[in-house]
């Protein structure tokens, strides 16, 4: 027998020390979450990314009455991206969330970003996982109300992953 440990190296950031680049994506990761359809879960999630081009693509999650039919918002975004810049790496991913649980309906999404950074679910991961086999590694970049987590790669959130047979 043998035991093995798997070790993910992150950097973790306030919002304000972000470098410009990031601190941009962040902002629209935010907006494009004020873009989400969530009338079920009232979870509101944007994600932005980054193109080899400089150009930024967005998504928010659509939920559905038949509840699997619904998407996340780093799917929406990165499949957005790969129909729009067929081929074109994709340098990096920011998302960010708001819900509105236990606060007063009327107040500003603003005042509502999650308290810790949200984290993709694992059909995101292998979906962003496919475009960074192809193109390179893609920065995760996790948004809290004050905080980020930064990882290097897609990979690295996502060990023993499937990627081909
Ligand atoms: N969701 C996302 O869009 N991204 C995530 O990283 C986690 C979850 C969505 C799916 C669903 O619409 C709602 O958030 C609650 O799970």
């Amino acid at each position: 027998m043998q035991k093995h440990l798997i070790n993910i190296e992150f950097e973790q950031y306030d919002l304000n020390e972000l470098p410009d680049d990031l601190r941009s994506l962040a902002n629209e990761a935010r907006r494009a979450s004020l873009s989400s359809y969530a009338p079920y879960s009232h979870f509101h999630v944007g994600a932005a990314i980054l193109m080899a081009d400089g150009s930024v693509h967005k998504g928010s999650n659509q939920e559905n009455a038949a509840y699997p039919s619904g998407i996340c918002a780093e799917r929406n975004a990165a499949w957005h991206a790969a129909a729009a810049l067929p081929g074109v790496a994709m340098k990096a991913i920011a998302v960010a969330a708001w819900t509105r649980a236990g606060m007063p309906e009327d107040t500003p999404p603003q005042e509502c970003w999650q308290e810790s950074p949200i984290s993709p679910c694992g059909a995101c991961r292998q979906s962003m996982l496919e475009y960074e086999t192809l193109h390179g590694d893609i920065k995760v970049l996790l948004l809290g109300r004050s905080t980020a987590y930064l990882f290097p790669s897609v990979k690295s959130l996502l060990p023993f992953s499937f990627t081909e047979f």
